[in-house]
């Protein structure tokens, strides 16, 4: 893929699959689990991604729109690349033993909260589900209970023991039979089929606080497995509110939503709140997996040692890659408001009756699709999505219905790779199947 030039792609030369990943695929279906997913969407094998690019087997060149789920928020960059090789001449695995990445991580990481924040603490995880379940077992130390949590429908948190039953879909938790932590769950504002607003929501929740024992509450600032719905402003808000008159503490999932994906280093900051607890994963490690939550100092008191255990916690060559993530995001972040805007504009004056609604924050758009005041349906979606990839453009789907295109690309994509990509999309969305 050396020397590319960027106006020649995407370039595809085979059907997909190609022959040589066919080859893979085939392999993989003969020695892997049947329930992989990714292949079945994406169905190509991987030789070198570059940046914003992802080449496969047979030579064929692809626009990377997926990022691995908002995780390579600054793409497959040299940099990250070069400090994982580079911290390979270190080490490679310390436990909790500090290390110069370690350390360098932690104050760039400090550094990338606001300043009201600055005196939270650390905790490492490996997964986004690790995470958010850490988090709320620092709830319930806090509290002292084991009381509910108030999750949201939509919602998605994770496929672990605890903190399955935060999660919202029910074929997520077709394969777990976690009871799960206790959770009371109330609808999320703004969904296009839904239509609760913001005062609806947070009566619902005052009714349940009357009626029950609650320490905590847990929210997406923007769902994304549930479909890229950005709340009506306020939301954030009026739940603040809700938590501090009521002693309840908040637990904001930045997993998918962090990282600069909307714009700001963190979607909350969008609203101007200060949660209690932040849940931060994917994009985090650059690739490499780690996890964390930052979480209010005094909450620091009432945590035993041990408290969270897992040997694979804050490995180095995630430390490095992610400390030089944390440190180079910031310079994106006007780039992702400005483009973020632009690209929603664009999007939204596409002409076709296919698109029910076009949403979104910074580089977290989703384009909903439907046709007579319903969702499409998923045999006409895959068509959608089958020719997305055969056009070049790796782009995933989400929310309830599965209908919802979304758009995470890296924060710092290239412009001809934006434009050449909003092109094919318009293209692909005005064919009528
Ligand atoms: C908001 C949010 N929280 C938690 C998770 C779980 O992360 P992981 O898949 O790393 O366990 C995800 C994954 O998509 C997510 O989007």
């Amino acid at each position: 893929m050396m020397d590319i030039d960027i106006a020649k792609i995407p370039y595809i030369k085979t059907e997909i699959p190609g022959p040589k990943s066919r080859v893979l695929l085939d392999e993989q279906r003969r020695y892997e689990t049947a329930s992989v997913t990714y292949p079945r969407s994406f169905p190509i094998a991987i030789r070198y991604a570059k940046d914003s690019l992802i080449e496969d087997m047979d030579g064929n060149i692809f626009i990377d729109w997926l990022t691995g789920i908002s995780v390579l928020n600054l793409g497959y960059s040299e940099f990250i690349r070069n400090a994982v090789k580079s911290e390979m001449e270190s080490t490679w695995h310390a436990l909790e033993i500090p290390t110069e990445a370690r350390i360098e991580f932690l104050k760039a990481l400090n550094e990338a909260f606001p300043s009201n924040m600055r005196d939270y603490k650390t905790i490492f995880g490996i997964s986004g589900a690790d995470a958010c379940e850490t988090a709320v077992n620092i709830a319930h130390q806090v509290s002292g209970k084991n009381a509910y949590t108030i999750v949201f429908e939509g919602a998605y948190h994770g496929v672990s023991g605890g903190i399955i039953a935060a999660t919202y879909e029910d074929k997520y938790k077709a394969g777990n039979n976690s009871p799960g932590f206790r959770v009371i769950r109330a609808p999320y504002p703004g969904i296009l089929w839904e239509n609760y607003s913001v005062d609806d929501v947070i009566e619902y929740i005052q009714t349940a606080i009357r009626e029950n024992d609650i320490d905590s509450l847990l929210v997406e600032p923007i769902l994304g497995e549930g479909g890229y719905v950005v709340p009506p402003s306020g939301f954030l808000k009026a739940l603040r509110k809700l938590c501090d008159d009521n002693n309840i503490i908040m637990i904001v999932d930045e997993v998918q939503s962090g990282m600069g994906r909307t714009g700001k280093m963190w979607a909350f900051e969008h609203d101007g709140i200060k949660p209690d607890i932040v849940c931060v994963g994917k994009s985090v490690g650059g690739g490499i997996p780690m996890s964390l939550v930052y979480y209010r100092k005094d909450f620091d008191d009432k945590l035993p040692v041990p408290f969270h255990l897992g040997t694979y916690r804050a490995n180095p060559l995630a430390l490095a890659a992610g400390r030089e993530v944390i440190k180079r995001t910031p310079a994106v972040l006007d780039s992702v408001r400005e483009r973020g805007k632009e690209l929603l504009k664009r999007l939204g004056e596409i002409d076709s009756d296919s698109i029910a609604q076009v949403r979104g924050r910074g580089f977290m758009i989703g384009i909903e699709l439907g046709r007579n005041d319903k969702p499409l349906d998923s045999i006409t979606m895959n068509k959608y999505k089958k020719s997305m990839i055969e056009h070049g453009i790796i782009m995933h789907t989400c929310g309830h219905y599965g209908n919802t295109f979304r758009f995470m690309a890296a924060l710092n994509i290239d412009q001809k790779l934006l434009d050449t990509g909003v092109e094919i999309f318009d293209k692909v969305v005005s064919t009528q199947w």
